[in-house]
């Protein structure tokens, strides 16, 4: 009988920018403190991309080069290439396509998937199926988000909670771990809370749109905080029973969107604070970028076989958790 092929994580890269933007520089700007910010969100520091004409696409690149170099593959093996983003360089092409003539994949085809901050786990669920049903060997998936380009620094309901970065994986077949399921939803009519008003066809940018800062987040903070808190546990919980998957061996690696957040999903899943990833204070929000960010800062903990729980909710409002089995040791 033929085994069951799984799509696999056989190796994960990210980057962030060097500059760093601290709570003390946003005191600086808004009318914030750095207690208010930690006590209420969790984050100290994130990171931004500064320069002229720099997009997504020149976070993801040093990502995806350095997993080509990590596993000793050459851009010409890989066959497939996903990137999940809210901001992409620009609305056509495809910050994938972009990302794939920067690193030199031309054997491939590539596209964008937009879920908001569920792209990640949306995405994994997508190319995941490509590897089960054999039209794809060798997929990358990319999370990267050039946050500060839609953040209105003068909003201090908004500015502290986003950051810069970009994550990346290699999926491969293997017949013992890899990705075993996912769970995952959406509610349109969460738009409203949380969404970019203007720029899309919609309502294209004018003068004033630009004068009434539209081409920014906006966010109704408490109303995503409490979906967020009870959407992320119920699919995460779901999850871990659907499987039983014992809370002593789970990673749940969640969403980095508030600290809050994350420790109100853990305690519902029974979970050790320690079986928990977070980052969140080093980078703040990263939007797609935060769930590969986090398991690369964490791979080195991470064995072959470890049961790991991916979890998000985001605008949408989208949300799911994805489970799956990691597929190698540290180095
Ligand atoms: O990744 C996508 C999904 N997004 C999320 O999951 C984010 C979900 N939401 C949140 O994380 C939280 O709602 C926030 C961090 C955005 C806000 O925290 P909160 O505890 O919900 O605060 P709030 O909006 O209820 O505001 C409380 C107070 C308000 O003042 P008053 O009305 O009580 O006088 C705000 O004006 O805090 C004030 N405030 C601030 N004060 C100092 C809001 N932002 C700031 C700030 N510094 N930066």
């Amino acid at each position: 009988m033929m085994k069951k092929v799984y799509a696999a994580i056989t190796a994960i890269e990210a980057w962030y920018p060097p500059d760093i933007l601290t709570n003390a520089d946003l005191e600086k700007m808004v009318d914030t403190t750095d207690k208010w910010i930690v006590s209420r969100t969790g984050i100290k520091e994130r990171r931004i991309l500064r320069g002229p004409d720099k997009g997504t696409s020149e976070l993801a690149v040093p990502a995806v080069k350095k997993l080509l170099e990590k596993t000793g593959t050459s851009p010409k093996e890989i066959d497939m290439v996903i990137c999940t983003t809210v901001t992409p360089d620009m609305f056509f092409p495809s910050t994938a396509n972009i990302i794939s003539d920067k690193v030199g994949i031309t054997n491939a085809f590539s596209f964008d998937m937009a879920a908001a901050c569920s792209g990640f786990v949306y995405m994994l669920a997508v190319a995941s199926k490509f590897i089960e049903t054999g039209s794809a060997k060798k997929i990358i998936c990319i999370g990267a988000d050039k946050m500060s380009s839609i953040t209105d620094y003068t909003d201090r309901s908004t500015c502290p909670l986003f950051g810069d970065a970009a994550g990346a994986v290699l999926l491969e077949p293997c017949t013992e771990f890899g990705i075993m399921d996912h769970i995952l939803r959406t509610d349109g009519s969460g738009r409203h809370h949380l969404y970019m008003k203007a720029g899309g066809s919609q309502r294209p940018a004018s003068h004033e749109t630009v004068d009434a800062h539209e081409h920014f987040i906006f966010q109704e903070g408490q109303t995503v905080f409490k979906m967020a808190v009870s959407k992320m546990a119920d699919v995460s919980v779901e999850m871990m029973e659907k499987h039983q998957i014992p809370a002593d061996k789970v990673w749940l690696v969640p969403h980095q969107a508030n600290l809050r957040i994350i420790t109100a999903v853990a305690k519902r899943m029974g979970l050790d604070p320690k079986r928990v990833m977070i980052n969140i204070q080093k980078y703040g929000n990263t939007t797609t970028a935060t769930i590969p960010l986090v398991i690369y800062e964490y791979e080195k903990k991470l064995r072959k076989g470890d049961p790991l729980i991916l979890s998000s909710f985001g605008g949408g409002f989208t949300w799911g958790s994805v489970y799956l089995t990691w597929a190698y040791d540290p180095e």
